[in-house]
């Protein structure tokens, strides 16, 4: 399975790949998550081919693999999937989780009747109008308190002038006036948010999506309360940029054309982009799942490293010509490159794994969890020292929700 394949191109090295060993013949199907009705045809005429004949049933819309005559299924959803508890699955989810959506939260002090939204976050002075806030509750005793307020997205105000070569962003992100439905509860969910509110301007960015997802994963490798598995199997890979073990703050970002640009500039044609919070989505995974042991994050040039990359990439040099020799070294050599803002130390890889290597045998104390996040980060106390470093505690998600609620797709067809 793949979620977010975005226009195929992974999947179809790894069928192009695995066609070559015995283990293709033990595939029943591949399933192709995709949101987007435009991609998923892209992704079926590079795999299937654009005249290979679709069919569909409840879960989605059906082809066949031209290089392996593997059935592949594509779905919107993940939970139209169902969870066969004799299935091994093999997850791969490769810049998907940076892609899903962010709620980001200021914690800012409040004094009793004060209207908190002065200042927009980029620094105008307008607020936002929306019709999602309510006041705040007053204290009582005339003492300002801290709570959470919500960033949101709101129009600039006035003409934006777009018909120009750098479009100026129509939108912009300021601080809810008021506390939102979204406010109440996010950012106090867990410990690793809830102490950061004490820190003035204290800033945080969840995606309840990603922890949705994970818990998904780790339900089908290592079953759950609702889908029991008696030997959890299978595994899921996470590759993507994001924070170890540190919450994410500022990272929305927009992508048009391989430039940074504003993310509020030209909506719908700029890729918008989030850091990924390894600790949430390692720790949303073992909540979910009795059955799994999460491994990692490790940067990608470690990940690459440990998988032979110098090996692959030395013996395709040899038989390449020396100008395709002299691409593949400098290809190589991006992928772990090690520096500031290099691929290499950038993104990170982390694994989801039935738990002991899939023996059955079960590790229920919290002590033996094998997450690999540093003991250093884990024994301390949230200071404003290490404000950015927030520790690794147990994420009390809700198990086995749909990961999405979108309903039917009337555009599921190709
Ligand atoms: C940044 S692209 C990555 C594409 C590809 N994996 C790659 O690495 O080039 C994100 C992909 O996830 C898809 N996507 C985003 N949100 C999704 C969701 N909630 N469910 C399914 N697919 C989603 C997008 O349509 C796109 O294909």
């Amino acid at each position: 399975m793949e979620v977010g394949p975005g226009r195929g191109t992974l999947m179809d090295d790894i069928l192009r790949t695995i066609k070559k060993y015995p283990m293709a013949d033990a595939i029943d199907a591949i399933y192709m998550v995709e949101a987007s009705s435009h991609l998923r045809k892209v992704q079926k005429n590079l795999l299937c081919g654009a005249d290979a004949q679709v069919s569909e049933s409840k879960v989605g819309c059906h082809s066949i693999c031209k290089h392996t005559e593997i059935p592949i299924v594509w779905t919107p959803t993940i939970e139209s999937i169902p969870k066969d508890p004799k299935k091994m699955p093999f997850i791969v989810a490769h810049e998907f989780f940076d892609a899903l959506p962010i709620h980001a939260f200021q914690a800012v002090e409040v004094r009793p009747n004060q209207d908190t939204a002065k200042q927009t976050v980029n620094g105008s002075s307008e607020t936002p109008s929306t019709g999602t806030t309510t006041p705040p509750p007053t204290n009582g005793n005339g003492k300002p308190s801290i709570q959470w307020r919500e960033m949101l997205v709101s129009p600039v105000p006035g003409q934006p002038k777009i018909d120009q070569p750098t479009p100026e962003p129509e939108f912009q992100m300021s601080l809810a006036k008021y506390p939102t439905r979204h406010s109440r509860y996010l950012p106090d969910s867990h410990p690793r948010f809830r102490n950061l509110k004490n820190i003035p301007n204290a800033i945080v960015e969840i995606c309840p999506d990603a922890s949705l997802f994970a818990a998904d994963f780790a339900a089908r490798i290592g079953g759950s309360a609702k889908h029991p598995k008696s030997v959890p199997s299978g595994a899921a890979l996470i590759l993507d940029y994001g924070t170890t073990d540190t919450v994410p703050i500022n990272s929305l970002r927009g992508i048009r054309q391989h430039r940074h640009v504003s993310p509020f500039s030209e909506p719908g044609l700029v890729d918008l982009s989030v850091d990924v919070d390894f600790t949430a989505v390692a720790d949303s995974a073992i909540q979910a799942s009795k059955g799994v042991e999460v491994h990692g994050p490790v940067d990608q040039s470690e990940f690459l490293i440990r998988m032979a990359i110098r090996e692959r990439a030395e013996q395709l040099m040899r038989t390449a010509s020396p100008e395709r020799a002299r691409d593949i070294e400098k290809s190589y050599k991006r992928l772990v490159d090690r520096g500031p803002s290099g691929m290499g130390k950038i993104y990170k890889a982390l694994a989801i794994l039935p738990e002991n290597g899939g023996t059955g045998h079960r590790l229920d104390s919290e002590e033996t969890s094998p997450v690999s996040v540093p003991s250093k980060a884990r024994s301390q106390s949230m200071t404003k020292e290490n404000y950015w470093s927030a520790s690794h505690q147990a994420m009390p998600v809700q198990l086995e929700e749909p990961i999405t609620n979108k309903g039917p797709d009337p555009d599921l067809d190709f």
